[in-house]
């Protein structure tokens, strides 16, 4: 089904959804000069809500300085425009891509001289993973492709060009049936997945690859980290042989797309007992609880849209 909503914000201004339109020439579909996020709006028992909104956006400004992207607005200004976008539309829920980008003018790779454009787009978006994934977990591979080394690309940040990256990761798992790619980093420990971050459960113990392994610094994962905390399970950051994911309890993943998807095989080979475990299980219905509005928001993860 083709993503689009009535109405998208862009360069400050709401406009219908069918005006947003850029040049063939627009540099950053050529070298994927772009930084951009990913955010939820959440449904929940007090009306709709920007999950961690602050956090993505300073996010994005991390992402533009180093793609050296000027931003031409602040964090306040994209948290306002989301409002603004979500109540065009009339959502209740929606899946919120904002993207700074590299527009028209000249095709040298440096693309400095062209100017910078900016959207804000909020459309309607289920389980990245599926519905079924979030229950009953989902079955992946360690991918053949790496992630890149942290003198190549920078991992930390959500640039468009590096996507190529979890493109490749994903599709060469979709092909092989599996629903997602695990990727490993350049010295073949565990990294994460195409979109998402990983966490290993062995023993009671709750491990996930430290910023160095070429991960990005998912905003999910930080949920997951601090709702393990609250729950009392010790978690920690770990570089991890691939061997790890094969002698676990339980995995899942963690992403604003995925949320906490728990993964039931690696590799054709079963994740404890080939199904969501308890812990998962736990720290799931906890961020569920949280983002729909059943349970209290003690850390301020919600931004009401009123
Ligand atoms: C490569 C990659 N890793 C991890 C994540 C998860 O990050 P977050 O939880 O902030 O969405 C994403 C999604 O943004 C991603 O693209």
């Amino acid at each position: 089904m083709t993503m689009r909503a009535d109405y998208i914000w862009m360069n400050g201004k709401i406009i219908p959804w069918d005006e947003a339109r850029v040049h063939v020439f627009t540099h950053a579909l050529h070298y994927g000069s772009s930084a951009f996020e990913g955010i939820r709006v959440y449904e929940t028992t007090n009306g709709p809500a920007i999950f961690r909104g602050s956090e993505h956006y300073e996010r994005l400004l991390y992402s533009c300085k180093v793609a050296r992207i000027p931003s031409p607005f602040t964090v306040d200004e994209y948290l306002q425009a989301t409002i603004d976008v979500v109540k065009a539309n009339n959502q209740r829920s929606a899946y919120i891509r904002p993207l700074v980008f590299r527009g028209y003018n000249t095709l040298g790779v440096d693309g400095r001289g062209c100017p910078v454009e900016v959207i804000v787009a909020s459309v309607p978006w289920g389980a990245y993973l599926g519905k079924e994934g979030l229950e009953n977990g989902v079955d992946v591979q360690v991918s053949s492709w790496r992630r890149m080394a942290p003198d190549t690309l920078s991992a930390l940040a959500k640039i468009g060009g590096q996507y190529v990256n979890s493109q490749n990761v994903v599709m060469e798992a979709r092909d092989n049936g599996f629903t997602e790619g695990i990727a490993l980093d350049v010295n073949g420990y565990v990294s994460e997945g195409s979109g998402e971050n990983i966490f290993v459960i062995i023993k009671g113990v709750i491990y996930t690859p430290p910023l160095g392994n070429s991960i990005l610094g998912g905003i999910t994962r930080n949920c997951a980290v601090t709702i393990a905390e609250d729950l009392g399970y010790p978690i920690k950051e770990l570089t991890m042989p691939r061997e790890m994911l094969y002698m676990a309890d339980e995995i899942f993943f963690t992403g604003t797309a995925a949320e906490i998807t728990p993964v039931r095989s690696v590799d054709r080979m079963p994740v404890g007992e080939g199904k969501r475990g308890p812990i998962t299980q736990q720290i799931q219905a906890r961020f569920f609880g949280i983002v729909e509005g059943e349970l209290a928001d003690d850390h301020g993860w919600l931004t009401p849209i009123v």
